[in-house]
């Protein structure tokens, strides 16, 4: 197989887009659609602050090093949620990262900082693990953008993530978070905006761009997630994307062209009511926010 660009031999193969790349090719090729994306979504405007959350995961490594390669001033955000070798050892990318390029790491951990860690917190909050770290994950990526000026934050939800997030949703036609599932979430009375600059790059690409940029990174998934929906979902579309290449790509960005708006209505209308939580001052529809309510639950002696 020959690279599609330059005609020497490919080191990749990506059948989405019925073509071969050499490494170099290959690199380009990546930078090129995240640069789509953040324009095609007015993601991030000139001169603008970006904090991207950082798991020590191959996607958000990537996307770090994809921003900070065209150009954006941005830093690291970690949190740790106290899963046990599993939170050291991403926490011990996530650093190696950022002093082999000399650039900023935020750091918060959740047992040592707010009182809980998940596997705990959320056993005693009744709650599904992976439900009470997303809360406590959107919260406090949100409050350390704010805290320290940011503008935007960005994740690295990359297309499997997403084309699988849209997936549950349809299947259970939540049409609540059918309506808020965009690539940017404009930043509202007391949220900074939220990016996914990788939703042009599967979850092979951004491995690759790794390995081709020799970042190290965890390769475990979380041990709470194991079993979980969500990867099941990811199953189901990659036996769908073997037989037709491409189909995640057009499922999710066909639901952005042609169908996300139908369910915009009713997101604004939640939007609307917000207001700030009487506990922490973050943007809620009730009086106290969802994450101190899992706080207070979590941490209850
Ligand atoms: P996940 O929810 O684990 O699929 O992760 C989605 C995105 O959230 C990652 O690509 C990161 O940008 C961010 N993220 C996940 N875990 C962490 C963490 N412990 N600290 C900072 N960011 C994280
Ligand atoms: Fe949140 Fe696993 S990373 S429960
Ligand atoms: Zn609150």
């Amino acid at each position: 197989m020959k690279c599609r660009s330059c005609r020497g031999p490919a080191v990749i193969e990506l059948r989405r887009h019925n073509a071969g790349f050499c490494g170099e090719c290959f690199l380009r090729h990546c930078r090129e659609q995240v640069r789509k994306a953040i324009e095609e979504f007015a993601m991030i405007a000139e001169g603008e602050r970006v904090l991207v959350a950082v798991s020590g995961g191959k996607d958000s490594l990537a996307l770090w090093d994809l921003l900070l390669d065209l150009g954006y001033e941005v830093d690291g955000l970690y949190l740790g949620l106290g899963i046990g070798d599993y939170s050291d050892e991403s926490h011990r990318y996530a650093r190696a990262f950022a002093e082999q390029r000399g650039v900023r790491l935020v750091e918060i951990d959740l047992p040592a900082d707010v009182g809980f860690d998940i596997p705990t917190g959320s056993a005693r909050a009744r709650r599904v693990p992976c439900s009470a770290c997303g809360l406590s994950k959107r919260h406090l990526f949100n409050t350390a953008a704010v805290d320290g000026g940011y503008d935007v934050v960005a994740t690295g939800h990359n297309l499997d993530d997403e084309a699988a997030v849209l997936f549950g949703n349809v299947l259970r036609w939540s049409t609540d978070y059918l309506g808020r599932q965009l690539p940017v979430l404009p930043a509202t009375n007391g949220f900074v905006r939220k990016v996914k600059p990788l939703v042009r790059l599967g979850e092979r690409e951004t491995a690759a761009w790794c390995v081709l940029r020799g970042i190290d990174y965890i390769v475990e998934e979380c041990p709470m997630a194991a079993g979980n929906k969500h990867l099941g979902y990811k199953e189901a579309l990659n036996a769908i994307e073997e037989q037709s290449p491409g189909s995640k790509h057009a499922f999710y960005f066909g639901f952005l062209t042609r169908a996300s708006h139908l369910f915009r209505p009713q997101a604004h209308a939640e939007q609307e009511g917000l207001h700030p939580c009487v506990s922490c001052g973050a943007p809620t529809t009730g009086d106290r926010c969802a994450f101190c309510k899992l706080v207070a639950r979590a941490t209850a002696p």
